[in-house]
């Protein structure tokens, strides 16, 4: 049987930069609701990394924190059964930070490809702030504040991952006496501080937007919101190019298609077999049939979603938003605040406990 304790932990997050879409719901947000069962999940709110781009934009920050819980909540994230994490209220994070600073040369962070492409997409230039590379060292205490097995993200993430999992492993070594040649899956039993976490891709690793030609995301105006309504959705869906000038009787190439990606991702499986199979013959269907069976299937997805998320609307939904961050985030540090405990005894830093009196 399983309970609380012998559950597996299983930590991921979201930098609050608006609202979530389809793509993040098929490439880790899906995965997550569906892990709440099994694992001691905790998701956290990375408000601190969206300082390293929007410093000036406190207020902004503020309101795109409430508004990705209530995205969370909306899409099933249970804070029942799951931890709701902030972490600026976490300070075990920000000090792991520093130490796990120590054990990852510059050079690996500035070479790691997410962040190079992010520099490149968001137009950075070289005037980045410090504090921008070093979320990634930022992102490694999140995880391993919470010593978790499993970190489900979106592809672009894996990179992350990986630098963590190298920190991890050089701690374990350097304070913890684990051979370098353990095997990752033996770190914990050989003593290591923290367990190699790995990280778990969600079933779409990218989702195309709705341009048919780049990834879905709030900034390039390509994105289906989960927060959406049906009309936004139809209105969306039926903008797209279909990638070929055709008429329903002529054949086509559905895999140029990127209506048909959706398709694949959001409909009956058997339908989308069909559908193709149409297509390719040039079997009397048109581009607008494809649209309209995709809207169909992303409006089933998104209509308990909606319904969610009314008892999240409006100042006292903002409310209880806020409680459930506090409750989530209490919870959190003590687990955070245990690892920290543990690190710094590894690292002969053991000059005493201190109390947080979180309130
Ligand atoms: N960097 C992630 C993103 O932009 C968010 C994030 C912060 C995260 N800390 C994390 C994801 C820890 C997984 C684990 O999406």
């Amino acid at each position: 049987m399983t309970t609380e304790e012998t559950k597996h932990r299983v930590l991921t997050g979201d930098t609050p930069t608006g609202r979530l879409h389809l793509g993040h719901w098929v490439g880790s947000v899906e995965k997550r609701v569906q892990m709440q069962g099994d694992y001691d999940c905790y998701f956290l709110l990375a408000n601190m990394h969206a300082f390293t781009t929007r410093a000036t934009e406190p207020e902004e920050i503020r309101a795109d924190t409430i508004e990705i819980v209530k995205d969370w909540l909306a899409a099933g994230i249970d804070p029942e059964r799951s931890t709701i994490v902030l972490q600026t209220e976490v300070p075990a994070i920000a000090e792991l930070s520093w130490y796990f600073a120590m054990l990852i040369p510059f050079n690996r962070i500035m070479r790691n490809p997410t962040l190079k492409t992010e520099i490149e997409t968001k137009g950075l230039g070289d005037t980045y702030p410090f504090g921008f590379p070093m979320y990634a060292v930022g992102q490694c205490a999140d995880i391993l504040a919470f010593r978790p097995k499993y970190v489900p993200v979106g592809v672009d993430q894996v990179a992350h991952i990986e630098v963590c999992r190298e920190v991890a492993r050089k701690f374990d070594q350097v304070y913890s006496g684990v051979d370098p040649q353990a095997e990752d899956a033996d770190y914990a039993s050989l003593g290591g501080t923290f367990p190699i976490p790995e990280a778990l891709v969600g079933r779409v690793g990218r989702l195309v937007g709705t341009d048919g030609d780049n990834k879905m995301s709030k900034s390039l105006n390509n994105a289906v919101f989960l927060s959406d309504t049906p009309k936004q959705v139809k209105k969306k869906i039926n903008s797209m190019y279909p990638g070929q000038s055709r008429e329903p009787d002529q054949p086509g190439d559905p895999d140029i298609n990127p209506v048909f990606m959706y398709a694949e991702t959001f409909c009956d499986a058997g339908l989308v077999e069909e559908m193709k199979d149409r297509y390719r013959k040039g079997d009397n269907i048109g581009d607008g049939h494809v649209k309209a069976a995709v809207i169909e299937s992303v409006n089933e997805l998104l209509e308990p979603m909606r319904e969610r998320r009314t008892a999240f609307d409006g100042p006292e939904g903002e409310k209880k938003i806020i409680e459930i961050i506090r409750d989530g985030t209490a919870r959190a540090n003590v687990v955070a605040e245990e690892t920290l405990h543990m690190a710094k005894d590894a690292m002969k830093l053991d000059f005493g406990k201190r109390s947080l009196g979180w309130t």
